[in-house]
Formats: C-alpha cells, sequence, structure tokens
C-alpha cells in the first residue's frame, strides 16, 4: 500500500477546556485540558493513522515548539518532518461545557507571517524526495501571510510528476490556483469555501452554487469533485450526475475537525482500492470523528458507519 503524506504550512496546538458553572466574568471550573499538535493536515493525518493507514504528516512549526510538537507526534505514533520557522505556533481554543454536547466556543489564533517561502521550499523538498508512485499527498489548510497563493498549485505539479496522487483542501485563492493545476485527485470546498471558485457567485442560490461547483471542479479534471456541506453531507459527482450523501450521527459532540476526518477517510479508500468507495469512507470518518471517537473506538464505528449512509440523486432539499 502506498503511503498518504499531508502537507501543513499553518499549524497550531488545539487547546481543549472542558469547564463547568461558566459564568463569564465569574469563577468556574476546569473538568478536563487537552492541548494537541494540529493543523489541517496534522488532524487528517492522525485520523488516517488511527484507520491504520500509513501515514507521514509534513509540516512547518515554530522553532520554539519544535521539539515538543514532535515529541507529542511521536508519543501518537504518528510519523511526521517538521521544517521550523522563526515564530511561535499558534493555539486555538475550543471550549466546551459539561452541562451541554455542542460546543461553547471555538476560536482560531492568527496563523505564521512569513518573510519568504524558503522554510516552504525546504519542507516541499523533503516531501518530494520521499513521496513515491502510489502515494497520496494532501494539501491542507490555509495559507501563511507571506507565502503566493500559487505555492499550492506548483506543489501539486510537482506532487503529480512524482507519480502520486494529490487531495486538495485548501482555501481561498489558493482553492481557485490549485484546480489549475488540472491533475487534482480530489478537492473538497466546503460551503464558503467554493465561492473562491470561478463562476460561484455568493449570488446564487444555494444548490446552484455547490452544482456549479461541482461542475467547476469536474471541467479541471478533479477526479472526485466535492462539497462538504456539515450535517447534511457531502455533494459530489459521480458518472455525470450530481449526487447528495450522507452518513446521520445520533449525537454529534465535534463538528471541528471533520473535514479533516472526511479527508482522512477519503485518502484511505484512495489507497486501498476494492474497499468502500472513497466518498463513503470519507462519510464514515467524518461521522465517527463527529460522534467524538477516536483510535479503535474511531475505527469500529467506520464499520457501523459505511451500513447507514444514504444517497440520493440530485440535492434533496438542499
Ligand atoms: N453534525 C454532523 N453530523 C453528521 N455528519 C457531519 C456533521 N458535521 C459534519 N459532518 C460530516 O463531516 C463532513 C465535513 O464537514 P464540514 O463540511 O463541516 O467540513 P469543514 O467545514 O471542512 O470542517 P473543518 O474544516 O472544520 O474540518 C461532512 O461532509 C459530513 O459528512
Ligand atoms: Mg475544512
Amino acid at each position: 500500500m502506498g503511503t498518504l503524506r499531508t502537507v501543513t504550512l499553518n499549524p497550531s496546538y488545539d487547546d481543549h477546556f472542558e469547564v463547568a458553572d461558566l459564568t463569564w466574568g465569574g469563577v468556574g471550573r476546569v473538568v478536563s485540558y487537552r492541548s494537541q499538535p494540529a493543523g489541517k493536515g496534522v488532524n487528517a493525518g492522525r485520523t488516517a493513522h488511527h484507520l491504520g493507514i500509513p501515514t507521514c504528516v509534513y509540516s512547518l512549526v515554530g522553532t520554539p515548539d519544535l521539539e515538543d510538537f514532535s515529541a507529542r507526534l511521536t508519543a501518537e505514533g504518528v510519523e511526521h518532518r517538521l521544517e521550523p520557522v522563526e515564530a511561535t505556533t499558534r493555539h486555538n481554543l475550543t471550549l466546551t461545557q459539561v452541562e451541554a454536547s455542542t460546543i461553547a466556543a471555538h476560536t482560531v489564533g492568527d496563523g505564521f507571517h512569513l518573510p519568504d517561502r524558503s522554510a516552504a521550499d525546504s519542507l516541499f523538498g523533503r516531501l518530494i524526495q520521499e513521496t513515491e508512485p502510489g502515494d497520496v499527498v494532501t494539501l491542507n489548510g490555509s495559507l501563511p501571510a507571506g507565502l503566493p497563493p500559487e505555492i499550492w498549485r506548483d506543489l501539486a505539479r510537482d506532487v503529480a510528476d512524482a507519480g502520486a496522487r494529490v487531495v486538495a483542501d485548501v482555501q481561498f485563492t489558493a482553492l481557485a490556483r490549485v484546480v489549475e493545476a488540472g491533475r487534482i485527485t480530489a478537492a473538497k470546498p466546503n460551503e464558503e469555501e467554493l465561492l473562491a471558485l470561478p463562476g460561484v457567485g455568493r449570488d446564487l442560490p444555494r444548490r446552484d452554487a455547490v452544482a456549479v461547483a461541482l461542475r467547476t471542479l469536474a471541467d479541471h479534471d478533479v477526479e472526485f469533485p466535492l462539497v462538504t456541506l456539515g450535517p447534511e453531507g457531502v455533494a459530489h459527482l459521480a458518472d455525470g450526475v450530481v449526487r447528495l450523501s450522507w452518513c446521520p450521527v445520533e449525537v454529534p459532540r465535534k463538528s471541528v475537525g471533520a473535514g479533516d476526518a472526511f479527508v482522512a477517510g477519503l485518502c484511505a479508500a484512495l489507497l486501498r482500492p476494492g474497499g468502500p468507495a472513497p466518498v463513503d469512507l470519507g462519510l464514515a470518518t467524518a461521522a465517527a470523528h463527529v460522534a467524538g471517537l477516536e483510535r479503535a473506538d474511531l475505527r469500529r464505528q467506520v464499520a457501523v458507519n459505511l451500513g447507514l449512509i444514504r444517497t440520493v440523486e440530485g440535492l434533496g432539499s438542499l
């Protein structure tokens, strides 16, 4: 089997506080706390590792955090290559209240501001050197300030030249640029992100915007054009037909990172042909993540979820 290689240029620590008796301006109680190395590719790589897929995470990281970030990934068994930059790694905050099942707040820190692209180029050099035909490489998340939006497109071309497949989960102008590479296996904007694609205007009704986004991706030879729609599932094109698929979650606990879990499942299926379809494994994995599961629990739930997936032709009631 090939290896999944994820690329993150704007990593973070995700700090999750679970609190009780929260009153703004008052004194509450911290029930649990966890701080994890994160960033979209780090998250996707971790989930793929939990699915049993050979994975290597490539990421920039702040120099002061290099040792710690690396040690934590090692402790989790997640293989990684880190390229230091002269900055500290941002911290994102997720706050949940024990009294409620949903997240109370999710706040995201400012990413890196880089003087030039040299650190990214070193990271990419290492990635291309290690990439083998049959691997899947994911381009994940936002670009640090100071990097040009073409950077993901150029990397996509180099990855394709190395014989590996590219899955893009990128945003804004970088999304419009990356599809120009013309050799993308899958791209999965969410409903906000699809607005960056050519031809998709804010004035379009919701279902038209999704349909135009899918056609635009297909016109750029994206093999799996996808738009993820949160709890409503994923819109996709198969044999030229627009479909909507979803996987229900009884008690949703964690919507943050659902897209990263989707990418992990999708790539796992690309690397294990003959098993579930990429869209199905993406949905099943995202649903298990949203249910709050990890590791062996996540794997077990993915198997169950594969039997719960529903698909309709068209975009349903969207
Ligand atoms: N509440 C939910 N119930 C069931 N499935 C969900 C729910 N929320 C998300 N999902 C699943 O996760 C997938 C990705 O979610 P979403 O569209 O929110 O991604 P995203 O915005 O890229 O998320 P992120 O960037 O935070 O990882 C959806 O296509 C769906 O399959
Ligand atoms: Mg996303």
